[in-house]
């Protein structure tokens, strides 16, 4: 198994161009069920979540292509409807499949996700959704097993706004029969885009970027030629590190629309940023002041940016803290960053953080795809040598990140098994 190796005091300066959003990316390539065409997806990051669904839909069918960082999605002759536990156990996004397959084969046959590293994360939103459209569901040997003549056209309430479940209902809905609604549904930049991806293939959706999407259902829709939006996580990712290694760096190729959450909260620690239209420019030059975060459903502050803030609290001056209210349980970088030298203390959803002088460098193990890119910041700003392993998680979601990091200054690698 790969590792990380960082040596850290450098500061990142210079110019990096932020790939495109796997969470955008994975809906959108499932949505390629929808039709029996050939589809064209740009701006497709190089990513290991992105081969695990490119080998899903081989296996339902479909012919991959990669043109530089184009997808070519050719679903004309896909029949099979069954996604493996093999499959799903390495990558929860494969649940997406499940709305595609019923709205177009009539059938779907999808090994039930597991628990996660940071909970049970269900996935009953879902499969109530697909009931309400009409489907049968039985849950049978591990799989979800579902069925339907036709899918109808219901109003659909989410107790929590779910983006997994808003995607994969939507999907769903396309092609229904009549008007869906969908009371409560996630507004995140990617569900957005999924809606838009979906407007272009024929579809009719109005309430795009609300929590109230009114879907009326067509019969056919056109193959995909679709754009993916930047990645809005690793563009935060990027701008922590800045801030904790004191840099200054331009952010090319992303929304600032997209990270109002997590511009405010730097520019509150004290970081000086500046939004162009796809620009942002970061410059840190000032002790880091604690902050107190609360991560929330879109726009609030977002959960996949809760750990690499929590690297960047380590070192500030005084006691900020983090509550998580998406995921309670997840806190599994906690114990690494405390091997570094950070001093946390967690309570239920709570974590508290004290910013210490400076963190040391360790051995330390990534958890989750978050986790290891909390763990590469630590690395960045401890001091002397920080070993990274089981980082293949970072491959999940972060395109070419120690290349990236290296260029702009860092003393990064990678250590091939
Ligand atoms: C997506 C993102 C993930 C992000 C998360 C929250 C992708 C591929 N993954 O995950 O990176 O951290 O949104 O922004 O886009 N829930 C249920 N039942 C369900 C579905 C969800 O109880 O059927 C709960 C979850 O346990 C969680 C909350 O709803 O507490 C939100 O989860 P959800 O938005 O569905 O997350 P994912 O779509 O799995």
């Amino acid at each position: 198994m790969d590792k990380i190796f960082v040596r850290g005091g450098k500061s990142l300066n210079g110019t990096v161009s932020i790939s495109g959003a796997k969470n955008a990316a994975l809906p959108i390539m499932a949505a390629t069920l929808l039709t029996q065409d050939v589809n064209y997806i740009h701006n497709v990051p190089d990513l290991r979540d992105v081969a695990t669904m490119a080998h899903l839909l081989r296996v339902l069918g479909a012919k991959i292509e990669r043109d530089g960082s184009t997808l070519i999605i050719d679903t004309t002759h896909y029949n099979y409807y069954e996604a493996p536990y093999d499959l799903v156990r390495t990558m929860r996004a494969s649940i997406y499949v499940l709305g595609p397959l019923l709205a177009k084969l009539k059938k779907a046959r999808v090994s039930l996700p597991g628990g996660c590293a940071w909970g049970p994360r269900p996935v009953d939103f879902h499969l109530r959704g697909m009931e309400k459209l009409g489907a049968t569901i039985i849950v049978n040997h591990g799989y979800i097993e579902a069925e339907t003549e036709q899918l109808k056209g219901n109003e659909i309430y989410f107790d929590t706004s779910s983006v997994g479940a808003t995607g994969n209902v939507m999907m769903a809905s396309v092609l229904a029969k009549g008007i869906t609604i969908i009371e409560n549904a996630a507004r995140e930049p990617e569900i957005e885009s999924l809606a838009h991806c979906l407007t272009s293939m024929g579809a009719d959706i109005k309430g795009i970027g609300t929590s109230r999407l009114e879907i009326n259902g067509i019969s056919e829709l056109k193959a995909i030629d679709y754009t993916i939006i930047p990645d809005r996580v690793e563009a935060g990712t990027f701008m922590v590190a800045t801030a904790l290694t004191k840099g200054e760096i331009t952010l090319t190729n992303c929304n600032p629309e997209h990270l109002t959450a997590v511009i405010d909260k730097l520019q509150e620690a004290g970081v000086n940023i500046t939004k162009g239209e796809n620009t942002i420019t970061i410059k840190a030059e000032n002790k880091l002041k604690p902050i107190d975060v609360i991560t929330s459903t879109y726009p609030g502050f977002p959960t996949d940016m809760q750990a690499q803030f929590m690297t960047l609290m380590s070192i500030t001056e005084g006691t900020g803290s983090i509550t998580e209210t998406i995921y309670y349980d997840r806190f599994m970088h906690v114990s690494e960053l405390k091997r570094l030298g950070a001093d946390i203390k967690l309570n239920d959803n709570v974590a508290v953080i004290r910013g210490v002088e400076k963190l040391t460098g360790a051995e330390v193990m990534a958890t989750d795809l978050r986790a290891s890119a909390a763990l590469i910041l630590a690395g960045l700003v401890a001091e002397g040598e920080t070993l990274i392993s089981r980082i293949y998680h970072i491959d999940r979601g972060y395109e070419h990140i120690e290349e990236k990091l290296s260029a702009l200054g860092a003393d990064i690698e990678r250590i091939r098994d």
